[in-house]
């Protein structure tokens, strides 16, 4: 239970890191952007390596609570968008999403972490399980739309499309077996 608290606080250290830089930014609707955004995007990718790690650390009791949290920087970063950006103008949203295809990218994954958050709890999570795989859309949605979001890619964004394609590729060759994997996968991760 400690570990759990524990845990539950440092989950928490970027938003709070986040409330006491937010007066000295320069931009703060931009800075909120990406605090939000790239903390929910780093998380997915440690929920989606928790049960690779599982032979060497077994934390996969901890999962729910980090896609939680997962949950609650996405809906963060929609609230910046919607309350901060848009000003709650309905019309402001339909015309970035239909100016800036990134922003239904990013509109379509958000509605998969919901899902997932909302059938999270142990007492449904059974009936929904085979639906948790939708996480591997979103991933990849969230890579597109946070490179898509940029004028110029990063390191930052190379690093996202790379975890991505092996994410990608591990769960392919998992699925459909080693040969599928080598025939259309092994030119591109050499494992
Ligand atoms: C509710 C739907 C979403 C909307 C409306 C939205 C909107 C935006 C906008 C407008 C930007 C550009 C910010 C700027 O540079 O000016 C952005 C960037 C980004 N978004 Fe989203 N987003 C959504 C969902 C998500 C989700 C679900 C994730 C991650 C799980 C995410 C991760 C990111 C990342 C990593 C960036 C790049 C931040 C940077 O500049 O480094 N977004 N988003």
């Amino acid at each position: 239970m400690k570990k759990k608290i524990l845990l539950f606080l440092v989950l928490l250290l970027p938003f709070a890191n986040m409330l006491l830089h937010l007066q000295s930014a320069i931009d703060p609707i931009k800075y909120i952007y990406i605090q939000t955004g790239t903390t929910a995007i780093s998380l997915l990718i440690v929920a989606l390596l928790l049960p690779w790690l599982k032979r060497v650390v077994n934390l996969l009791r901890y999962r729910r609570m980090v896609g939680l949290f997962v949950f609650f920087y996405a809906f963060l970063h929609f609230l910046n968008f919607f309350v901060l950006d848009a000003e709650l103008s309905i019309s402001f949203v339909i015309k970035q999403t239909l100016d800036k295809p990134f922003i239904y990218l990013g509109m379509i994954s958000f509605s998969i972490l919901t899902f997932m958050a909302v059938t999270s709890k142990k007492s449904i999570f059974r009936r929904f399980a085979k639906w948790h795989q939708l996480v591997y859309g979103a991933i990849v949605l969230v890579t597109i739309h946070a490179s898509m979001s940029q004028k110029v890619l990063s390191i930052v964004e190379y690093f996202y499309i790379f975890i991505m394609i092996f994410f990608i590729a591990r769960k392919l060759k998992e699925r459909f077996g080693f040969r599928f994997f080598k025939r259309y996968f092994s030119t591109l991760v050499p494992f």
